[in-house]
């Protein structure tokens, strides 16, 4: 065997198989080139564009047909409640099967509601990533083989792009670049600035779990049952009947004076006293369990709102960015008493808070859609053959630029 691992009998082979992938490389290239070229006339067509968009990353199985004049023709989703809450969480094999299930019937729904067929789309938009291993080839599957016979391009779409892009297609003032996102959801706690479509520069990642993720353990914790698809809804259901101040000192608020990390979000410790807080007290009563759900909820706004703050200094006082707003999406946006208190810390510094409704805070496939209706207009295609990226880092979107 040779240093590389190749047998020198086999390396003939190996140098056939590498010219010939090189070739096949460099053939998509040169195709995946011609397809932008020959798709930059959709910035400048004069009817709307109508994208189907296809969201499997996760636990919900949404479709959607949306058009480049910002209208939701249709938005279907298939939730997995039955499935994932007696597991006491979500199991990504049995999120699997369940799109596999569902998505067809989801997808002809979302175009017998749009009053089209497929025929008539003029993309298919579908999550590439990031999200669970099993889930995404689902979709992905199933949008790049309808945009494959219809001849139609097919966008893959960052699903954190997509939850940063959704307010320009739910608010009437739609918002310009630059401005900042925040994006919380069960995956991710991000803060960053959206430069420009596909040009985002992270500010304030988590360094160990998502804000979703610990929502979604205290209230497992509390045994709060599930509303809707996820646990989140009865925890600000619950906390906003708490009182924060009786259980707030046994909750540290996360890497206070931690200089190191200055700009990191943490909640695993805040996870893990709820968890102390929960064995060590009796807490059984409705009243016992609202407040535990007020404090926790208190600490995890008042930790993202000191990041917040330190963020928004940077890109305004510092960098002069000329922001035009402050986003917030992804699952946890839905929560009013965050948005209550965002709004209060985005007025200080004269910048307007804008949320997109609730129901398309959460996963959908409108988010998708209209984040691949940005990119054709940009000419921003894929070819067939891309697969799942179930780690993508959204900064690395800029490279394909
Ligand atoms: O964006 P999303 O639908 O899926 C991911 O990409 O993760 O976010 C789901 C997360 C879950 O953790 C869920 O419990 C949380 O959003 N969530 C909420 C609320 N609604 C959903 N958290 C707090 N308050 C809510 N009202
Ligand atoms: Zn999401």
């Amino acid at each position: 065997m040779s240093k590389a691992g190749i047998s020198e009998e086999a390396r003939p082979w190996s140098e056939v198989v590498n010219v010939s992938t090189t070739y096949c490389y460099m053939s998509l290239k040169i195709a995946s080139r011609a397809f932008r070229i020959a798709t930059r006339h959709y910035s400048t067509r004069s009817n709307p564009l109508r994208v189907l968009g296809i969201e499997t990353s996760c636990d919900d199985t949404s479709a959607a047909v949306v058009t480049s004049d910002r209208r939701i023709l249709s938005e279907v989703r298939h939730g997995q409640r039955d499935m994932h809450e007696p597991m006491g969480g979500i199991v990504p094999t049995l999120a699997s099967l369940g799109h596999s299930r569902n998505l067809p019937n989801v997808i002809c729904q979302a175009l017998d509601e749009a009053g089209l067929s497929v025929h008539e789309l003029d993309g298919v938009a579908v999550t590439r990533g990031p999200g669970l291993p099993p889930c995404l080839p689902v979709g992905l599957n199933a949008g790049k083989t309808l945009a494959a016979v219809c001849k139609k391009p097919l966008i893959g779409v960052h699903h954190m792009e997509a939850h940063a892009l959704t307010a320009r297609l739910t608010e009437s003032n739609a918002p310009a670049f630059p401005f900042m996102t925040l994006l919380i959801s069960g995956g991710h706690t991000i803060l960053l600035t959206a430069n420009s479509l596909g040009d985002y520069e992270i500010l304030v990642d988590t360094m160990d779990n998502a804000v979703g993720e610990a929502i979604d353990k205290t209230a497992r914790l509390l045994s709060l049952p599930w509303e809707g698809s996820s646990p989140g809804p009865a925890l600000e259901r619950a906390a906003a009947q708490g009182d924060p101040i009786r259980f707030l000192q046994r909750l540290p608020t996360p890497l206070l004076n931690d200089k190191k990390s200055m700009f990191a979000f943490s909640f695993s410790g805040l996870k893990t006293a709820v968890a102390r807080l929960v064995e060590k007290e009796n807490v059984s009563t409705t009243q016992d369990i609202n407040d535990v759900a007020a404090a926790f909820q208190a600490r995890c706004i008042g930790h993202i709102e000191q990041k917040l703050k330190l963020a928004l200094d940077r890109e305004i006082k510092c960098n002069k960015k000329p922001l035009s707003s402050l986003i917030v999406s992804g699952g946890v946006a839905s929560n009013r008493y965050f948005r209550d208190r965002l709004q209060s810390v985005t007025a200080a510094y004269g910048l307007p808070l804008v949320c997109p409704p609730p129901k398309l805070c959460t996963d959908n496939g409108a988010m998708i859609a209209w984040a691949g209706i940005e990119r054709l207009q940009a000419g921003l295609v894929d070819d067939y053959t891309i697969t799942a990226l179930p780690k993508w880092s959204l900064e690395s979107l800029k490279d394909a630029l």
